[in-house]
């Protein structure tokens, strides 16, 4: 993954006044195509609205880009990484191991199709999840629709939006390291939403750029413990969990 563009540049289309999941369905069928897909969700099969072709999505992206077309953004969001199905089994390991995610306040940040977050809300948490683009939040809202009452899904951009009120004992994020250009804002946003005590937990598939932010996080001022979750769709290729907390 290699990308400059950034997402303060986005044109922002408003968030949507009929939140009816027909009316979802319809407006994200009038930007990109979409299907239900089936996915094991904090252990159980569940249904994800997911982008139909995210590699098409990703080429067309980058002939705008190529052809001078300016504030495309390279739609990231559009695939379901295994970083989330990490994190999903993290947090049930957490909560075998007796954190409580119920009635927990969860943050999750750059949450494309959403699978971490539902994960949590699924465990009985609270949460609100989050991207820097508003095309996948679409997504979001018809996948969390059976749990809105558990499930806020909003627009925020790292270093950019703040969420007010009092921070969040557990914020996640899967797959959201991938770039360097992101860590300064990404760590604003941690530090701006994270309530006194809380944690962080940062998936990814041991990226190579990750470790760079393994050890950038820890010299700004982050505690930071390392966990590995196999996953059985491929043992060899083990998920890492970052857990940070604020020194
Ligand atoms: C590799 S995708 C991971 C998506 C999802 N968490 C998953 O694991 O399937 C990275 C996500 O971070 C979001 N993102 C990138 N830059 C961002 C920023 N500056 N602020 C908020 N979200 C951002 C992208 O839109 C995308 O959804």
């Amino acid at each position: 993954m290699n990308s400059t563009k950034q997402l303060g540049t986005e044109s922002r289309h408003e968030k949507p006044t009929d939140e009816s999941p027909e009316s979802l369905a319809a407006q994200a069928s009038d930007r990109f195509q979409w299907h239900w897909e089936e996915t094991a969700i904090a252990g159980e099969i569940r249904k994800l609205a997911v982008a139909s072709d995210p590699e098409g999505m990703l080429i067309d992206a980058c002939e705008r880009q190529d052809a001078g077309e300016e504030g495309v953004i390279d739609p990231f969001w559009a695939t379901t990484w295994r970083a989330a199905s990490g994190l999903d089994h993290f947090l049930c390991d957490l909560s075998l191991k007796g954190l409580s995610l119920k009635g927990l306040r969860v943050l999750e940040l750059g949450c494309g199709t959403g699978h971490a977050g539902l994960a949590a809300a699924c465990y009985g948490s609270q949460v609100v999840l989050t991207d820097g683009v508003r095309d996948p939040l679409l997504l979001v809202r018809m996948s969390t629709w059976e749990l809105r009452d558990r499930c806020q899904v909003q627009q925020l951009r790292f270093g950019i939006d703040r969420i007010e009120g009092p921070g969040f004992p557990l914020i996640l994020g899967s797959d959201i390291t991938y770039l360097r250009t992101l860590w300064p804002e990404l760590n604003h946003c941690l530090r701006d939403h994270l309530a006194e005590d809380g944690q962080v937990l940062l998936s990814d598939p041991y990226r190579i750029i990750a470790n760079e932010f393994r050890d950038w996080i820890q010299e700004n001022g982050w505690s930071y413990n390392e966990h590995k979750v196999a996953l059985d769709d491929d043992p060899a290729h083990p998920i890492r969990v970052m857990q940070l907390r604020a020194k």
